[in-house]
C-alpha cells in the first residue's frame, strides 16, 4: 500500500458497533494480545464507564477511512486507556496522538483529572506517544503480559494538563 500523504485530514468520532469489522481488522494487525470482537461489543453496548473513539482519514472527495481506535475507561475521576491503535499504514502522522488529546479533553468535561495506563516495556512508540503528552512512569509490573512474560510500565498523567491540547494538530 502506498503511504499515506504528510497532511493528512483527520477526524476523530465515537466508535460504533458499524466500526468493529475493521476495529477488530486495526486491532488485530497491531497487537499480540488482540481483543475478541465480543469485547468491543461489551465496550459499546454495556460497559456504562466506556468512551471509545475512532479516528478518520478523509480524502479529498470527503471519503472517510477508519484508521485508529482509542477505548477508554472513565472511572470517577480517572481516564484509564484501555487500548488504542493506529493502522499501520497510518502511523506517525499524528493520529494516535490526536485520539489521546481528544479522549482526554473529553473525559475532563466529564470530571477527569487524571489519567493511567500500562504499556509494555518493548513498546518504545507507545512510550514515546505517552511521554510527549506529559504521562510519567510510576511503576513497573513484572511479567504482567502472559504471552511472553514482559514487563507492563504503569504511566499516569496526574493532573491531566490542558495544555496539551496544544498538541492537537
Ligand atoms: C503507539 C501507536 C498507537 C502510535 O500511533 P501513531 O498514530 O503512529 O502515533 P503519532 O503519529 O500520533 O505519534 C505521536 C508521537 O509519539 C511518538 N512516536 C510515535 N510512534 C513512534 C515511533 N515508532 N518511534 C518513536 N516515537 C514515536 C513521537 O513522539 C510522535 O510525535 P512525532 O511524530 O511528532 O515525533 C502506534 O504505533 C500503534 O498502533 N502501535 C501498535 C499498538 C500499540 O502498541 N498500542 C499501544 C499499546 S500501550
Amino acid at each position: 500500500m502506498n503511504p499515506p500523504p504528510a497532511d493528512l485530514a483527520i477526524q476523530i468520532r465515537k466508535m460504533q458497533l458499524e466500526d468493529l469489522d475493521r476495529v477488530v481488522e486495526i486491532d488485530h494487525a497491531s497487537f499480540s494480545l488482540p481483543w475478541p470482537r465480543s469485547s468491543f461489543v461489551f465496550e459499546l453496548k454495556e460497559n456504562e464507564a466506556s468512551r471509545c473513539w475512532v479516528a478518520e482519514v478523509v480524502d479529498p472527495n470527503g471519503q472517510p477511512t477508519l484508521a485508529g481506535l482509542l477505548v477508554s475507561w472513565l472511572i470517577v475521576d480517572e481516564l484509564h486507556i484501555a487500548t488504542i491503535a493506529t493502522a499501520a499504514e497510518y502511523r506517525r502522522h499524528h493520529i494516535g496522538r490526536r485520539l489521546m488529546v481528544h479522549g482526554l479533553s473529553e473525559a475532563m468535561q466529564e470530571g477527569a483529572v487524571v489519567s493511567f495506563l500500562e504499556v509494555r516495556r518493548s513498546n518504545i512508540a507507545a512510550q514515546a506517544l505517552y511521554t510527549r503528552l506529559g504521562y510519567q512512569e510510576d511503576a513497573i509490573r513484572p511479567r504482567y503480559y502472559q504471552d511472553n512474560n514482559e514487563d507492563a510500565i504503569l504511566m499516569s498523567l496526574q493532573p491531566i494538563n490542558p495544555a496539551l491540547f496544544d498538541l492537537r494538530g
